[in-house]
């Protein structure tokens, strides 16, 4: 094993460390009130690198040949780029301070094409130019997030490790919502109790992401969503409890698609990916100021 993840913190499913495969995959970050440079960069760009190569792969898979043979082996290619960037710093050491810039620069120069490659496509998708079975939504999805972690790791090469709570809540908040709607999207119809859950929760998450009063008609308009992870821990905030809750929901949901319980055209690497960008959510709402 990589000795950097000896110092660091491994988020599983199950909490213990022992992985549910063959489709968890853990999410390793730096332990809580750690604020060292170089292991945020570590971390922030294995876990960037990794999505990327996997949104290229989505892609792929909703990218039928007849329909967009060409686009497809773009996908490919992204995927298999950002595969072997993923698997470099997973093998590697944290940056040195002096390396730190370039470290985080050659990933964000990587993500530049794979972010037009979303608008382009996202637009063509929307006029019918393109005919693929990927969203318009899913392709400005995927580019929010290329874009985001591109400020991430901007920063963190300009040497800002802090999260700030309200581009946290904002930024999340939006990705979470759009996840409970992909969610409800691609489940079976017939699954009609977690296509209601997926749209309520939806509902909370475009309450609290948006601004001053959120929190509150959140609460008023979905109590039991919010409230099932408050009630058990009262003394955390109602954006934590709405993030643990719909982590909650993914990790369940990943193990109902991985064990065919629920019905859907859900990818088990799908479901886990977006279990993880909500663990990602929680660690950083911890760690935000
Ligand atoms: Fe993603
Ligand atoms: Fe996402």
């Amino acid at each position: 094993m990589n000795p950097t993840v000896e110092q660091m913190h491994t988020y599983t499913r199950k909490g213990d460390g022992a992985l549910e495969l063959p489709f968890e995959k853990p999410v390793i970050l730096p332990k809580a009130g750690d604020a060292d440079l170089a292991r945020h960069a570590w971390a922030d760009v294995r876990f960037a690198a990794d999505i990327m190569a996997e949104h290229a792969l989505f892609f792929a898979l909703l990218m039928p040949e007849e329909l967009a043979a060409k686009e497809r082996a773009e996908a490919l290619q992204f995927s298999k780029s950002f595969g072997a960037l993923f698997e470099r710093v997973d093998a590697g050491p944290p940056p040195e301070r002096s390396g730190l810039k370039k470290f985080t620069d050659e990933i964000v120069e990587q993500i530049k094409p794979f972010i037009e490659y979303k608008a382009r496509l996202g637009e063509a998708q929307r006029t019918g130019e393109l005919r693929s079975l990927v969203w318009p939504l899913f392709f400005d999805h995927t580019r929010h997030e290329a874009e985001r972690w591109t400020r991430r790791l901007i920063a963190l090469g300009q040497g800002e490790s802090e999260f700030e709570r309200s581009e946290v809540v904002a930024f999340w908040a939006n990705i979470m919502e759009e996840h409970a709607r992909f969610v409800a999207h691609l489940l079976d119809p017939d699954e009609f109790e977690l296509i209601d859950k997926a749209t309520s929760a939806s509902r909370v998450f475009v309450e609290l992401g948006s601004g001053p009063g959120g929190t509150v008609r959140a609460l008023a308009d979905e109590p039991a969503t919010v409230l099932d992870s408050l009630v058990k821990n009262p003394e955390i905030d109602a954006v934590m409890s709405a993030a643990q809750t719909i982590l909650d929901f993914k990790t369940e949901a990943a193990r109902g698609i991985e064990a065919a319980r629920i019905k859907s055209i859900i990818d088990p690497r799908l479901s886990d990916h977006v279990r993880r960008e909500a663990q990602k959510f929680v660690d950083e709402l911890k760690r935000a100021v």
